[in-house]
């Protein structure tokens, strides 16, 4: 009995982490999802006996204000020190206005993620049967919708040359890819395919580009190498068109920078809401796990932004850092509280709850403190107008 517990003891205790978070709120609504996810971190750790601690970071319209630049040096040597990066949203309206200014909150993501070399996006696109009326898309559209779409996030357009001719007539934006940009992340979204449906769809306007037309070559290269994996090849346009009218035909699909940014917000809305979607930035180094949303300023304070994203983002780390037990659990308590009416007001304008509240409600699932065999929806900070 006793060597019996001995070798338990051992056992948890060997599963139990210690790891660092570099927290970086930024700006608008960022700082409050952030905090939700936190809180759920915090609850995974007593739970299962981890411990988390966080290093909190500036960048963005936040960074700009308090030290004059979007991403201070301090912050990517905060990053690299952790084992992995919280991010809640960027961007600030005094800015989207004003194309003439020279420093943008944006420039801080962009810097951060090729300082950290994180040049695969990893965006999946889940539905919710709680949700489906909420979708724009009719129910029979919805079934079966479960893709990931692999972005490439260091490359292409958005970090080409760019200029304005002296006589501000006009100006450019240099696309480019080299042949190692593209294998990388071809290599990492065809394992993914692997352990999936197997099928990996390459989004490009190889009619047109130049650099598409080297992405299919290089990505037809490398198929043979996985011959378990059916590859499609579909242009941009047309993907854009087939995520709406068959979206369960895709399961991986893979895309430069630009393509990868317009295409996850459209599939972003197929689940009902853009609040509830998260993502994986990853590289060589340390990875970075935000929502897709953005800063949402209209909302900033008030204590009403889906703070379901943040969370899910966070699930995304737990199984990033090898804790995919506890990374169920997360999205456990998701569903939990989605299906039990426990929402914001993106979701339900009438009957909601709080962001903060929807953070208890998570983190109190995590750790028993909830009866979750009935629906006990009184008195939890519940906002309702009937
Ligand atoms: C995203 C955002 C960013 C991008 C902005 C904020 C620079 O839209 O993460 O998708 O365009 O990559
Ligand atoms: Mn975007």
């Amino acid at each position: 009995m006793k060597i019996l517990k001995k070798i338990e003891n051992n056992l948890i205790e060997q599963c139990v982490m210690n790891k660092k978070i570099a927290v970086i709120p930024g700006d608008g609504i960022g700082p409050e999802v952030t905090a939700q996810s936190i809180k759920v971190l915090n609850a995974i750790g007593q739970r299962f006996g981890h411990v988390f601690s966080y290093e909190y970071a500036l960048m963005g319209a936040d960074a700009i204000d308090k030290t004059g630049s979007p991403l201070p040096d301090e912050t990517v040597t905060t990053c690299l020190a952790s084992d992995a990066v919280l991010f809640g949203a960027i961007g600030h309206p005094k800015y989207d206005n004003d194309p003439s200014a020279k420093v943008r909150p944006e420039q801080g993501l962009l810097k951060l993620r090729k300082d950290l070399q994180l040049f695969a996006n990893i965006r999946p696109i889940d539905t919710y049967k709680a949700l489906s009326h909420m979708s724009p898309l009719k129910a029979k559209q919805l079934e079966g919708i479960d893709f990931v779409i692999f972005r490439e996030l260091t490359g292409g357009i958005y970090f080409g040359k760019k200029e304005l001719a002296k006589d501000g007539q006009s100006a450019s934006d240099l696309c480019t890819y080299s042949v190692t940009e593209i294998e990388r992340i071809a290599h990492l979204a065809f394992k993914y395919a692997q352990n999936r449906r197997k099928k990996l769809t390459l989004v490009d306007k190889a009619n047109v580009l130049e650099t598409s037309r080297l992405w299919r070559k290089v990505v037809q290269g490398m198929s043979a190498t996985y011959p378990d994996v059916t590859v499609d090849y579909m242009f941009v346009d047309n993907a854009a068109m087939q995520i709406i009218l068959y979206p369960a035909q895709f399961d991986v699909i893979l895309t430069e920078n630009l393509f990868g940014d317009i295409i996850s917000d459209e599939a972003s809305v197929l689940s009902g809401s853009l609040g509830l979607l998260p993502s994986a930035s990853v590289g060589n180094q340390v990875a970075l796990f935000e929502p897709i949303h953005g800063s949402y300023p209209q909302a900033a304070g008030k204590d009403i932004a889906n703070p379901l994203g943040s969370i899910l983002s966070a699930a995304m780390l737990l199984d990033h850092l090898q804790m995919h037990e506890e990374a169920v659990v997360v999205r456990k308590a998701v569903d939990w509280t989605l299906t039990n009416g426990f929402v914001s007001k993106d979701i339900d304008p009438i009957n909601n709850y709080a962001t903060t509240a929807i953070g208890e409600i998570i983190s109190d699932f995590i750790e028993k403190k909830r009866d979750t065999e009935k629906n006990n929806n009184d008195g939890d900070n519940k906002s309702t107008i009937i």
